[in-house]
């Protein structure tokens, strides 16, 4: 019952790809007290929630490698997706990344930055951001949580 229309709802939905760069794979047993205890599936489960109360159809993926996540961005251009990004290490130093992130943007699609810890607090390294300056907002030092407020900017954004 409501098989068909239930399917058409979901194909209508804002498509997200939240993106996770390195070492974000080993959330749980890495460093717990700066990023929490729980891991990336437990993240994955909750962005897919919180989509689903948004109306966004959301998608959560991890890489250590920085070529793929410039792919991703080259995908999300393509295919006009929105786009949360925690950039983990490459924040503070990937311009390939930063040029990829800013054709995001140049396509009119929201691009969030979010960072679990707030890297600003921490080591001298992490107090700049190469992504800053493309992306269409930044949520840092809310845990989790910050995916969940990422998520409502871009269906803020959308207008969904
Ligand atoms: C991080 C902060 C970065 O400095 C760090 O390299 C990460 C995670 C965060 O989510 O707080 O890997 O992006």
């Amino acid at each position: 019952m409501g098989g068909k229309e239930s399917t058409e709802k979901k194909a209508a939905r804002p498509r997200v790809v939240v993106v996770n760069g390195p070492n974000l794979g080993r959330l749980g047993v890495r460093q717990p007290d700066v990023y929490g205890h729980q891991d990336l599936a437990e993240l994955t489960r909750l962005c897919s929630v919180w989509g689903e109360r948004l109306g966004l159809d959301v998608e959560v993926r991890q890489t250590d490698d920085e070529a793929v996540m410039v792919g991703w961005m080259h995908k999300a251009v393509d295919e006009g997706t929105a786009v949360v990004m925690n950039p983990a290490a490459f924040t503070h130093y990937s311009y390939a990344l930063a040029d990829a992130a800013h054709m995001v943007g140049d396509a009119g699609l929201p691009l969030m930055e979010v960072h679990i810890s707030n890297p600003a607090s921490r080591d001298e390294f992490r107090k700049r951001s190469v992504i800053s300056p493309v992306a269409t907002g930044t949520i840092t030092g809310m845990g989790f949580f910050g995916y969940r407020l990422a998520l409502e900017s871009v269906a803020h954004l959308l207008a969904v």
